[in-house]
């Protein structure tokens, strides 16, 4: 079952106000007559949702945090030269436009190889301008070897070989069936409740049309995003054999996609969904954020807990993959499992992940079930 939990992480110490606006027994007017200084006009109510049979049961509100800055960490790629980078810095600047518009902090640590950058939160807030110049910055410093500090690199060449196993529903434990049949029952509770919203679901990562029937049952257009031809080729004939209207594949990374690519007319709106910690498997992430705030895009990310049960449930699925040599790396960002045999999937902790999308200017409510967490995400 999944039900509503905290999920800013700059809350005054004043619990009080925090459960009542968490337990929805304020109301938006209420709490902007109260003058909150850290809600404001942010709050919005987000999802009502009241389905029967369905596991989402609360009034969510949500919240767009004030005062976070940006901040990205970066970190050079070994053998890569920093002094060069040093060198053309303010090149990169110059040509990213990155002073015209904001005042970044750029902290280089040079020990390290690696730099900070911090964009005022209000320079984000103000125009799409900034988080266009942050892409083109974050671009550039690609091309400079310069990786998010997080950053993973399960790729494609994984999915293509060792890592099929993953997809092999044989290689399930049960708890994880149960994650996914909970994922499925809540992403068709909020599509169920935004029935009038969008127009057309995203599934990233979407395998064999793993979750057309959501698009189906909510009357959406579906568009399944799969870097993996293998899998988009079957996907294209499950679309024939099945005579699927509205239904369409594109073998794209979700990274480097065009979104425009998303819009079938210009009153579309599509969401975005990210099932079976999809999210975790994608890098880099804040440019991926950037972008879909840069295109307005709503989105819901489901992931993966990071207790120790769920960290178990995990493991022994990846072990009944074959990935023997599992590697577990606890750290800020969350949970990551790493093999020689390519797997590398993050389990990000609800606080690292709020604050990053918060930064960006999203608002984000959280829901939680037993092993898995729904970030429903508005630009
Ligand atoms: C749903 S995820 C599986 C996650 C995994 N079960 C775990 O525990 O983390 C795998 C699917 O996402 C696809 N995928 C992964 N990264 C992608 C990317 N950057 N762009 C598009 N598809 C991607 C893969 O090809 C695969 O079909």
């Amino acid at each position: 079952m999944y039900s509503e939990m905290t999920v800013d992480t700059a809350l005054p110490e004043d619990k009080g106000i925090e459960s009542s606006l968490m337990n929805g027994h304020l109301n938006c007017d209420q709490i902007r007559e109260q003058q909150f200084p850290y809600v404001k006009e942010s709050v919005q109510k987000l999802w009502s949702i009241d389905s029967k049979e369905q596991s989402l049961t609360k009034t969510i509100y949500c919240f767009s945090s004030l005062n976070k800055d940006l901040q990205l960490d970066l970190v050079l790629e070994s053998g890569a030269d920093f002094n060069k980078f040093l060198c053309s810095l303010w090149d990169v600047c110059y040509e990213t436009d990155i002073f015209k518009f904001l005042v970044p902090k750029i902290i280089l640590d040079q020990e390290n190889a690696c730099i900070k950058l911090i964009f005022p939160q209000n320079n984000l807030k103000a125009s799409k301008k900034y988080i266009a110049s942050i892409i083109r910055l974050m671009a550039k410093l690609r091309e400079y070897n310069f990786k998010e500090l997080h950053e993973n690199d399960a790729a494609l060449h994984f999915y293509m070989s060792s890592g099929q196993e993953i997809l092999h529903v044989n290689n399930y434990p049960p708890l994880l069936v149960d994650f996914l049949m909970t994922e499925h029952n809540s992403f068709d509770s909020l599509l169920h409740e935004k029935k009038h919203t969008y127009t057309t679901l995203v599934e990233v990562g979407c395998g064999e049309l793993e979750n057309v029937q959501l698009a189906q049952k909510n009357q959406l257009k579906y568009i399944g995003i799969d870097f993996d031809p293998t899998r988009i080729n079957t996907a294209n004939q499950i679309i024939q054999r099945h005579g699927y209207q509205q239904v369409q594949v594109a073998c794209a990374d979700i990274i480097n996609m065009k979104f425009f690519d998303l819009y079938q007319s210009q009153h579309d709106k599509p969401i975005l969904i990210f099932p079976f910690n999809v999210f975790g498997n994608i890098a880099p992430i804040s440019y991926l954020l950037a972008k879909l705030k840069l295109f307005s895009m709503d989105f819901i990310i489901s992931s993966y807990k990071i207790n120790t049960t769920t960290n178990n449930v995990r493991e022994a699925y990846y072990r009944n993959c074959g990935y023997h040599d599992l590697q577990k790396i606890e750290s800020s960002f969350g949970v990551t499992f790493k093999s020689k045999m390519g797997l590398h999937t993050i389990a990000y902790s609800q606080v690292y992940l709020c604050s990053l999308l918060q930064a960006f200017g999203f608002t984000v409510s959280v829901l939680e079930a037993e092993h898995g967490l729904m970030f429903v995400v508005n630009a």
